[in-house]
């Protein structure tokens, strides 16, 4: 359980949002608040692989929403899924951005809560080899104290050590460019949640380290103190 007091709502959509890749506009579905995510077409890319890569990613996204909430993770509810229009209708998360908590005046040791649980529920993606792949403040809300995994079209079906390695990395970018202030707080509380789920979770850090050393021209060495092994 995780305890905080901030009110501020961020992913309100009253106007449409422009992500990186698609447009999200509120709509509804069957009587339910439901947001439309439409993948558009990006015109430095060649069309026949754009179309493509905007129905795989379509395709992705929903079959990792779905793989998550089997597996315990919560998820928007998938309405409706049009592939041949890069569309998916799915349920509307009235929340906060996890972005806009960490940003706000919120204590550090709620936000630290806040980030152990996103761990331990990383974790638990990871443990049914489901890898996110965008894994950002930007793409968890936070509804009635519990946390919702969205944006997965960048995401995989992946046993693969590395991949999880890359998961967990991205995070920790997330917070040195977003979070700066305490990226090392919060890196670390996220590895303590993780640790509590993933039994292999030494294996998976210590790849991280040598991607990232690898990546950076460092030495592993420099970087070991970053993580809990
Ligand atoms: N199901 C949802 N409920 C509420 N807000 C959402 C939902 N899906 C997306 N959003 C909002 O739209 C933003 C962009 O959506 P996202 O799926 O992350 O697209 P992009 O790939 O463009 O980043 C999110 O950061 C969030 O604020
Ligand atoms: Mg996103």
């Amino acid at each position: 359980m995780v305890e905080h007091t901030v009110n501020k709502s961020n992913s309100n959509l009253s106007t449409n949002i422009w992500g990186a890749e698609a447009i999200l506009s509120k709509s509804e579905w069957l009587g339910n608040k439901a947001i439309k995510k439409v993948r558009i077409p990006k015109k430095y890319r060649i069309a026949p692989l754009d179309i493509e890569l905007r129905k795989n990613r379509t395709a992705t996204e929903s079959k990792l929403l779905v793989a998550a909430k089997k597996n315990g993770v919560i998820t928007p509810y998938i309405f409706e899924i049009d592939i041949v229009n890069t569309t998916i209708v799915m349920e509307y998360i009235e929340g906060k951005l996890v972005k806009s908590i960490l940003d706000s005046e919120l204590e550090l040791q709620n936000k630290l809560n806040i980030v152990k649980e996103i761990g331990k529920q990383v974790g638990k993606l990871h443990n049914n080899d489901i890898i996110h792949g965008d894994l950002t403040t930007s793409n968890i809300l936070e509804r009635d104290t519990k946390f919702v995994f969205i944006d997965f079209g960048l995401g995989k079906f992946s046993s693969a050590i590395e991949d999880k390695a890359v998961d967990i990395l991205l995070i920790k970018k997330c917070f040195i460019s977003t979070h700066t202030e305490y990226n090392r707080e919060l890196f670390l509380a996220f590895q303590e949640g993780y640790k509590e789920t993933v039994s292999n979770f030494k294996t998976i850090f210590k790849r991280a380290v040598k991607v990232e050393a690898r990546g950076r021209h460092l030495n592993e060495e420099q970087l070991f103190r970053d993580y809990l092994l």
